[in-house]
This record gives C-alpha cells, structure tokens and sequence, in this order.
C-alpha cells in the first residue's frame, strides 16, 4: 500500500513547552502517543516574569534541546489567537502581546500559544482519564499557584475559561482555594477542602458536570483531601501529573500546523 501524505510528518515530534510561575518546561513529543522523546527541561521563570525575559529562557530551551519545528507553548492567561488578554499571575505588561510572534522572534520557529489550563485537559483527554471517558460534560481544574481550567463538551474544548477568577465570598475564588492559597494561609488538607468543595458546588450548579479532573501538583495528594470533599460529582485525579501541559501544548501545534 502507498504510504498516505500528510502535510506534516505525524511521526515527527514537536516541542511542547509549558511555561508556568516558577518555571518552564519543555519536552519534544510524540504526539500520537503523547509519550516525551527527549528528556523533560525545566528552566527557572526569570524574576518579574517580564515577556522579554521569558522569550530568552523560552529561545534558550529550545536550543539546549537543538529543536526546529512547531512549538506549542502552554500560558498561564487567556490567549486569544496569539494575544495575552489577562495577566493574573504573570507580568502586566503580557497584556496585549502577540505571544506567538514573541516566542516565535526570540527562537525563529513558528510558535503556537493557547491557555496552560486548555493545554493540560486536552492531553488528559487524549491520553489520560479522558480517554476513558469523553462523553458529557467534563471540567479540568489544574490547582496550583493559581486554579486553571478546562471544559469539554463531549470531547470538545470550549477555551479560555477562566473558573478560578469566578468570586466567592468576594474574592477570586483561586485566592482562596488554590495551592499556593492552602500554603500561604497554612490551611489543614480540611480547611483547603471545605474551600475547595464550595468552588465545585457552584461549578455543579452552573454546569451540572459529569465529571471533574483534579489536575496541577495536587493531583497526586488526593489522598490527603479527596475523602473531604463534598460534590455530587465524580471526581478523578489527572494521570499526567506534570507532563500533561507539555504535551497539550504539543498536540495543540500539531493540530495548529494542519489547519494552516
Ligand atoms: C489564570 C489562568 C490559568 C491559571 C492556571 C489563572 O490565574 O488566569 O489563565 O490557566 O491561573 O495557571
């Protein structure tokens, strides 16, 4: 049989990179495994978390690992068609930059940026919990110095969701209920969960979900709170731990790239 053609080599990997408050990671991808092909690069987020700065660690990873392609870049903000509209835990200054044409000056490769959170659900869909269970409503929530999430509807990503800023008791809800919250305040894992569990029982209201998927640092201490929480909802921890927003961001390129 003649081999099929693409327009891109499918089994060529492509970079995913992930970058977050403290650090960026990056990793090449197969992306119709999901499995990392190099080893796993973290990086530490330059200080102030300024866009220009973050260019030279992003440019600076892709040459420790000697890549050119596609790069998917997962971001912690809502990322419209390349533009950063918000700025809740990175420098003010992102808002407004074209952040595909910022990673893409700084490492003379196409890059393709989409929300963080987004980036992490998609890979736990293709290749984590989600590929198990894809039908109905399904909520990600990535708990750590922020809260990320993700929707689908039937497998399909509804993006930029921003549930962590819903506000409850008057503030953002991620203020009071995410990772770096529980430390700050010094919550017991009961305290944390009784915060925890008002933020999913208003998402149960608004969304009547079929399941959540606790994703982000957290998601391999579930034993520590998970009895705690009170949610109509099933719950399940991510499978991919930390390389879900890598390889997201990777399958998002991929995906990107065939629809140029
Ligand atoms: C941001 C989201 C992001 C989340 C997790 C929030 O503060 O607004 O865009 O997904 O943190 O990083």
């Amino acid at each position: 049989m003649p081999a099929r053609k693409t327009l891109i080599d499918d089994t060529r990997p492509v970079l995913g990179i992930d970058i977050g408050g403290s650090g960026i990671k990056g990793a090449l991808v197969d992306t119709a495994s999901g499995e990392l092909l190099s080893e796993r690069i973290r990086l530490a987020t330059p200080e102030g978390a300024r866009p220009e700065d973050v260019a030279e660690v992003v440019a600076d990873l892709v040459r420790k690992l000697n890549y050119s392609g596609p790069i998917g870049c997962g971001f912690p903000a809502v990322v419209l068609n390349g533009i950063v509209m918000t700025a809740a835990n990175v420098h003010e200054t992102w808002v407004g930059k074209d952040i595909n044409q910022l990673l893409g000056a700084a490492t003379g490769q196409p890059v393709y940026a989409l929300n963080d959170a987004d980036a992490a659900g998609m890979a736990e869909m293709r290749f984590g919990v989600g590929r198990l269970q894809s039908k109905g409503v399904i909520i990600m929530l990535t708990i750590g110095t922020g809260i990320g999430s993700a929707i689908f509807v039937d497998g399909k990503l509804v993006p930029n969701t921003e549930f962590g800023h819903m506000e409850i008791r008057g503030k953002d809800a991620e203020k009071r209920a995410s990772d770096a919250a529980r430390k700050r305040k010094d919550l017991s894992w009961k305290e944390w969960a009784e915060r925890f569990s008002e933020f999913l029982n208003r998402l149960e209201w608004l969304f009547w979900p079929d399941l959540f998927i606790l994703g982000g640092g957290i998601s391999k201490e579930t034993d520590k709170y998970l009895h705690y929480l009170k949610v109509r909802t099933k719950i399940v921890p991510a499978e991919l731990e930390n390389q879900a927003g890598i390889v997201g961001a990777a399958l998002y390129a991929a995906a990107q790239v065939h629809l140029d």
